[in-house]
């Protein structure tokens, strides 16, 4: 069978995104008693889309002082914004994802 080329060209930009979006869902089934980096762990998996460690915008919100509350966060954490941001709640536990509340709320500005 010949694909024609805006196929493939389409089929290729669904892919990338799927390849991003895979790469966010799969980056950390951490080990349970492994310490829980939080830090890099967001750097690896959010900061494709949450630029600066959160603080700064990308393909999604800038995170530092966010006027939302801790359950919305949690809550975007887990549960993702289809078509927007993956879940994370099969990639992390709720005591990991209470840690990047705290992270994300601790944010400040890398130069002070
Ligand atoms: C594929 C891109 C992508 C990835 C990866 C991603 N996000 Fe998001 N995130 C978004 C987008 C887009 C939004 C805005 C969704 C909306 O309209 O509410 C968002 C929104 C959020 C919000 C709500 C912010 C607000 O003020 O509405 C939080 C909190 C958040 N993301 C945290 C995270 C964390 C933590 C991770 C990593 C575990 C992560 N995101 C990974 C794209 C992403």
């Amino acid at each position: 069978m010949r694909l024609s080329c805006k196929t493939i060209l389409a089929g290729l930009s669904a892919s990338l995104l799927w390849a991003a979006m895979a790469q966010a869902q799969s980056a950390t089934p951490v080990p349970e008693n492994a310490a829980f980096e939080v830090e890099q762990v967001f750097a690896g998996t959010c900061g494709f889309c949450h630029s600066d460690g959160g603080r700064a915008a990308g393909k999604g919100p800038q995170l530092m002082n966010s006027p939302r509350d801790d359950d919305y966060i949690r809550s975007r954490i887990k549960h993702g914004k289809q078509g927007a941001m993956p879940a994370f709640d099969g990639a992390f536990t709720d005591a990991q994802i209470d840690q990047m509340v705290k992270y994300i709320r601790a944010l400040k500005p890398r130069d002070g």
